[in-house]
């Protein structure tokens, strides 16, 4: 019998940043540094891979015995990219699992970055544990979602991208991370955004628990207190590393 895998690899490619980690699968945590590069400008197909190299290298993942996952933010469904919000428009119908496979030279697992956070969370996290309807959204460079229910992923769900009723463009680029940062808002100003956000979600979803990730949760103080609603609404435990370890634990499996 081959022996149990213990560890994985994890890489999380963001709008902004490019993350990767080893992953202690029993444990759900980081047993190596938590290795970063800023996301190539444009996010072109061949400067990406560059640069999951480049953190593959940094982490010392020189054979492909450990198993590999990696995270995208857009649309995965069967290995295609069939979205492209933060990152260039080739991405769009592109056989990226196929072209990450072959650049790298090894297997790896392919899937939404925020789907990956939700299992994150389901596994070691927040939503552990959690019956019912778990909302994750990932407050970055864009929205992202994980919908789960009874601790299983409804992949694909792109919440982020509702159209404000009355409005051009979608939640995303009113309401992420990015728009707090780009708008100058305050944490007061960017809670009101917010709340208009989670009311629409908390009215279409019903759910259970929201879980808050991406960077910003590490403020969760800062905002998750100004809002005003019926759901439990708490940060990942995981911040920023869920990407990290649901890519790596999926890889595992
Ligand atoms: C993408 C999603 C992604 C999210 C967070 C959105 O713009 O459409 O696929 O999960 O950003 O990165």
């Amino acid at each position: 019998m081959a022996a149990k895998t213990t560890h994985a690899v994890g890489v999380d490619i963001g709008g902004t940043g490019i993350k990767g980690g080893i992953v202690d699968l029993a444990q759900g945590t980081l047993v190596s540094d938590r290795v970063k590069v800023a996301t190539p400008p444009g996010a072109h197909p061949k400067d990406v891979l560059g640069a999951v190299k480049e953190v593959l290298g940094t982490l010392g993942v020189t054979d492909d015995k450990m198993p590999l996952g990696v995270a995208f933010p857009a649309i995965v469904k069967g290995g295609r990219t069939l979205s492209a919000a933060n990152v260039a428009e080739a991405w769009v119908g592109f056989e990226a699992e196929k072209f990450f496979e072959d650049g790298l030279g090894r297997d790896i697992h392919f899937a939404n970055d925020a789907d990956v956070a939700g299992v994150a969370e389901v596994r070691y996290g927040a939503a552990k544990g959690e019956a019912g309807i778990v909302l994750l959204t990932t407050l970055g460079t864009g929205i992202g979602t994980a919908l789960i229910h009874d601790g299983v992923l409804v992949p694909n769900t792109e919440l982020g991208h509702l159209n404000r009723a009355g409005h051009k463009k979608d939640f995303e680029a009113w309401t992420a991370y990015s728009a707090m940062e780009r708008d100058e808002l305050t944490w007061k100003k960017w809670a009101e955004r917010l709340q208009v956000y989670y009311d629409h979600l908390e009215f279409l979803f019903s759910p259970d628990l929201f879980v808050v990730g991406g960077g910003v949760s590490k403020h969760a103080d800062e905002f998750l207190p100004l809002l005003k609603l019926s759901t439990r609404i708490v940060p990942a435990v995981h911040r920023n590393n869920a990407g990290i370890i649901g890519a790596a634990a999926l890889a595992a499996d």
